[in-house]
């Protein structure tokens, strides 16, 4: 039952003091966030585990977020992913052998193209990332970063949330006819590499499904029905949405607009629904907070407190987050280049 997970957590805590931390990302549901040490947008989460010193830390969230974490771990430090078989949809888009053939043709003639890896994506990425002297970003820094990666070569192939860097891409006034999505069937080796190197930026065709569902007609409906409401969304959703919404951020910028709302405004927010429910309970008495359109990551909620109890309880035995030293060698580069650039 809830009440039992609930003790065994506060019992393994107890016992382990400040051997272990729990982070949980936003999007994980309340019953787990309650036992989080640590929580955050992915960019917050992986800027603290350098400084942690606790022998286990425990990582509520996707494969990705857990993988991150261990590669800025210490190497006596165990990170243990209490669901890990939650992966997430948008990084499975990028496989590394379509990204290594795409950059191996993009690169041949001598041209200077970036790989910039939303920091959504396997270590394995993050690693063909570093040796191609690119960088990982995350939603709060895709502006700086994509900035950052125009100064270090001609063009930037930006991967894998096509949403994510046409939105970020608006914001910068890069001109259309300077993008390009990036043909990737046949593995990479269809790609038209004259016109390719021709572009300023190259978008790779992945997206979030979770993200994907917002439409521009449910921004148009909030402003038929309430012409006074606030709607502000993830970038990862389409850029038709962005466009018509009132800001878009992290989730962390998310929940700072809610915060910074006036009293008694209506808030519709375009992100996972575990967030949108958490701050429509928080600010209930003062302000009306919406979901834009429900919609769940069933990845993030692959983690539930029950999983948390057992996984503590076995956490000698867990089997620990790993990433092969000679990726993570190459993927640590890229993620200090980020840490570096926004810190
Ligand atoms: P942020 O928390 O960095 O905004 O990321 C959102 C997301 O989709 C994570 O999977
Ligand atoms: Fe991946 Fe989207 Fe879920 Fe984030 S919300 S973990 S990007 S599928």
């Amino acid at each position: 039952t809830a009440t039992s997970d609930t003790k065994i957590i506060t019992e393994v805590r107890e016992r382990l003091g400040s051997d272990l931390v729990i982070m949980g990302h936003h999007y994980q549901n309340d019953r787990v966030i309650m036992h989080t040490d640590l929580r955050g947008d992915s960019l917050e989460l992986a800027r603290q585990v350098p400084a942690l010193r606790a022998k286990y830390i425990v990582f509520c969230g996707v494969s990705f977020m857990a993988e991150t974490a261990a590669m800025l771990a210490g190497e006596e430090q165990i990170v243990v992913q209490p669901a890990p078989d939650a992966g997430c949809v948008m990084s499975e888009m990028a496989p590394a052998h379509i990204l290594d053939c795409a950059m191996r043709q993009l690169t041949k003639n001598g041209a200077r193209v970036i790989p910039l890896a939303y920091v959504n994506t396997s270590a394995a990425i993050k690693g063909i990332v570093g040796q191609y002297g690119g960088s990982v970003c995350t939603s709060a820094n895709a502006e700086k970063m994509m900035t950052w990666a125009m100064k270090q070569g001609d063009t930037v192939l930006f991967l894998p949330d096509e949403n994510l860097g046409e939105n970020t891409a608006n914001n910068l006034g890069i001109p259309e006819d300077k993008r390009m999505v990036l043909d990737i069937r046949g593995g990479g080796n269809n790609i038209d590499v004259a016109e390719a190197t021709s572009k300023k930026l190259l978008l790779w065709p992945g997206l979030c499904a979770v993200h994907q569902r917002f439409r521009p007609e449910h921004v148009d409906e909030v402003r038929r029905r309430d012409p006074d409401a606030l709607v502000i969304v993830h970038p990862e959703c389409p850029a038709k949405v962005v466009k018509k919404a009132d800001a878009a951020g992290s989730t962390s910028k998310i929940i700072k607009f809610v915060e910074d709302a006036p009293n008694d405004s209506t808030i519709y927010i375009g992100t996972e629904i575990n967030l949108v429910e958490r701050l429509a309970k928080k600010y209930h008495q003062v302000k009306r907070v919406r979901p834009l359109h429900p919609s769940t990551c069933s990845n993030m909620a692959k983690t539930t407190e029950h999983l948390l109890a057992t996984t503590l309880q076995q956490l000698d035995s867990a089997e620990p987050v790993r990433v092969p030293e000679d990726i993570a060698y190459h993927a640590r580069i890229a993620l200090d280049r980020m840490l570096d650039v926004c810190s």
